[in-house]
């Protein structure tokens, strides 16, 4: 029996992005359905009923989207965090989750700096703003994500650090990076510290008070990952102590009302998650996971398997 790939995106993917995926499922013989700005959870429950595999981007796949899945085999997260995935519903029913990691990682850092110069630049009102070159760049965590934003700010000019207590230090200083064995070290000592950690128990409310007030003067939190990584409270205080302390973040906190109402010179906030939203990251993560879903019922290959 023919087997049917579900892309669900709340999100949408550029269009040259689906035809390239609806182009895969055809050639591999699957049926191809496309949910896009779905408007609530029931539309999306009821679209995965008869879906073999699925696609999504930050859409939430919990318990109930799993088990109303009667037929699911794989769900493939196109990008890199699946915090939106429940993992351990997933395996219960012996269904395969991946990520397809780095395929979205340019658009991620290039939108980094966007915003870093957006800000930089006092929102583009003409008036005197300041450079990056000769800043200090932290990076916390040195995955896909951080490697790119590390090399455009090398290419900027930057003297660039990176934390990551899972990679070796010789392939970060391969790169040209500084390796900074503690992170409480990158944020004393970096203008400019941007989080590209994904969001797990590990890390929830990690960025925390000790972390933000030991910021050198006029720092600033860059966040294209997760708000979750944030501890909130402890960023109020800030904002509130240090009227030199800026906050960028592609992820609106949920206290942004605050934040923009009170901050507004200081703090600025996507109106909506944007860094991996290219024509280019759409087609290489989209397309990835395609061709990860053919390769899995294909052939049982299981590799970026995350459960
Ligand atoms: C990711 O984890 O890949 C990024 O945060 C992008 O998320 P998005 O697919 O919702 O844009």
């Amino acid at each position: 029996m023919m087997h049917t790939i579900l892309v669900a995106t709340e999100k949408p993917f550029a269009r040259v992005a689906v035809d390239g995926i609806a182009a895969i499922a055809k050639e591999a013989g699957l049926e191809f359905r496309l949910l896009e700005k779905y408007p609530d959870k029931e539309t999306l429950l009821k679209a995965v009923g008869d879906a073999d595999a699925l696609i999504v981007r930050s859409d939430i796949v919990d318990k109930a989207v799993i088990q109303a899945a009667n037929k699911l085999k794989i769900v493939v997260r196109a990008g890199a965090g699946y915090d939106n995935i429940d993992l351990e519903a997933a395996t219960a029913k012996s269904v395969v989750v991946m990520n397809t990691p780095g395929q979205n990682a340019n658009a991620v850092a290039e939108l980094t700096f966007g915003m870093m110069i957006y800000l930089n630049r006092n929102f583009f009102n003409g008036t005197s703003g300041v450079e990056l070159r000769g800043k200090t760049l932290g990076l916390h965590a040195y995955g896909h994500v951080g490697r790119v934003i590390g090399l455009i700010g090398r290419g900027m000019g930057m003297d660039v650090f990176a934390n990551d207590p899972y990679v070796e230090k010789i392939f970060i200083e391969n790169d040209g990076v500084k390796y900074v064995p503690e992170k409480k070290d990158l944020y004393r000592t970096c203008q400019y510290v941007v989080v590209c950690l994904p969001a797990s128990t590990e890390t929830r409310e990690s960025i925390d008070y000790t972390l933000m007030s030991s910021m050198p003067e006029g720092a600033t939190l860059v966040n294209p990952a997760r708000k979750e990584v944030i501890h909130e409270p402890s960023l109020l205080k800030i904002f509130a102590e240090r009227k030199d302390f800026r906050y960028i973040t592609d992820v609106a906190p949920n206290c942004n009302e605050q934040l923009k109402n009170e901050y507004g010179n200081r703090y600025y906030a996507t109106p909506k998650k944007m860094a991996a939203q290219t024509e280019e990251a759409n087609i290489n993560a989209g397309l990835a996971a395609a061709r990860q879903i053919v390769n899995y019922l294909e052939k049982g290959d299981r590799t970026f398997q995350v459960n």
